[in-house]
């Protein structure tokens, strides 16, 4: 009897280190602790034994059962954990693969450029301020010394929408209505940037387009503060070699009033292709606030003055960047605008 369980305990443990997989180590408990498996058959056959010998060989069976049963928890660990290595080998993943590359965006180069500009004005202490896009006929061209019958509104083809309301020509009203409301304090220093409107369609013009306008109101502003503050602007904007000069011109709500030239970013200044010749490009219209626009709004121009000037970001952008047609700032190609 002794034998027969030893051998059972020797066969066993074998077979358990053999089993391969968790079906086979099944079928090995099943064939010697199964109700037909080889040691429940001894167990079965105590009774025959003497009564001296069952309480020995009844124990010793006791153990070999323990030892089979160990053996198999011990070997179906040993199993799972092959599995689940086997399977996470399987099922790797390589972390360090590139991904699918996400295309950044990028703002458009009039909004980078609108954005410079205000920071280079808001540098010099100007706040931003602005306006709506569908303005009073008072506050686009009458309270900026252009009357109903003025000839100067010829310079601004307009879209009506009333005959007392339209698309904003130029961005101009916010002065008048940044005065308004700031009246009788000082010092105003504003820019407006924003959308303006003309019926106007070329290789040079755009109904639509933007401009940034500018205003300062103080005691005692005079022409070189005007002056200066544009050398500054132009500078940060397009060198800090440039120079500017400021030609007479006329606009009704400036006087006097001047057109403004950048030394050419391309030849400096000896004359070439982009200046046509002369060394110089226009970038920007300007002039001391006409008193008729600060009566207009309640200054007193005996004891107030101050400057103006407007600029159009497409131009700007345009001489920047070395864009030959308008047009390309609005067809939104990907091909022209990942460029900038
Ligand atoms: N509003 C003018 C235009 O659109 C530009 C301009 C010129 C604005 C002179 C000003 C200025 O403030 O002083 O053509």
């Amino acid at each position: 009897m002794r034998d027969v369980l030893e051998q059972i305990r020797e066969r066993a443990t074998e077979e358990i280190k053999k089993a391969g997989g968790m079906e086979e180590l099944n079928q090995v408990r099943v064939k010697f602790l199964g109700k037909k498996g080889d040691l429940t058959q001894v167990l079965r056959g105590m009774g025959q034994l003497s009564p001296e010998e069952r309480p020995v060989v009844g124990q010793l069976a006791n153990r070999v059962r323990d030892h089979i049963e160990s053996r198999l928890d011990l070997r179906r660990e040993e199993l799972c954990r092959a599995e689940r290595n086997a399977r996470l080998a399987a099922e790797v993943l390589d972390v360090t693969l590139p991904g699918k590359p996400v295309i950044m965006g990028r703002n458009h180069p009039l909004t980078q450029v609108v954005n410079q500009i205000k920071e280079i004005f808001t540098g010099m202490g100007y706040t931003i301020a602005e306006g709506p896009e569908i303005e009073l006929d008072y506050y686009n061209f009458e309270a900026l010394n252009l009357p109903k019958d003025h000839p100067a509104r010829d310079m601004q083809d307009s879209f009506y929408i009333t005959d007392e309301m339209l698309l904003r020509t130029h961005t101009s009203p916010v002065q008048v209505r940044t005065m308004e409301k700031m009246v009788p304090e000082l010092p105003i220093r504003i820019i407006c940037p924003g959308k303006v409107y003309r019926r106007d369609d070329d290789a040079t013009h755009s109904p639509m387009f933007h401009q940034v306008e500018g205003l300062l109101v103080d005691e005692r502003v005079t022409l070189a503060d005007l002056k200066g503050t544009l050398l500054a602007f132009a500078r940060q904007m397009f060198g800090e070699d440039r120079q500017i000069r400021l030609r007479p011109s006329y606009f009704p709500f400036t006087e006097p009033s001047a057109e403004v030239d950048i030394s050419c970013i391309m030849c400096g200044g000896t004359g070439c292709r982009v200046c046509g010749g002369s060394g110089w490009l226009e970038i920007l219209g300007c002039g001391m606030v006409h008193p008729r626009v600060l009566e207009n709004v309640g200054y007193d121009p005996q004891k107030v003055s101050g400057f103006a000037f407007g600029m159009g970001v497409e131009r700007i952008t345009m001489l920047k960047y070395g864009i030959d047609d308008l047009r390309l700032l609005f067809e939104n190609d990907v091909r022209f605008l990942s460029q900038f």
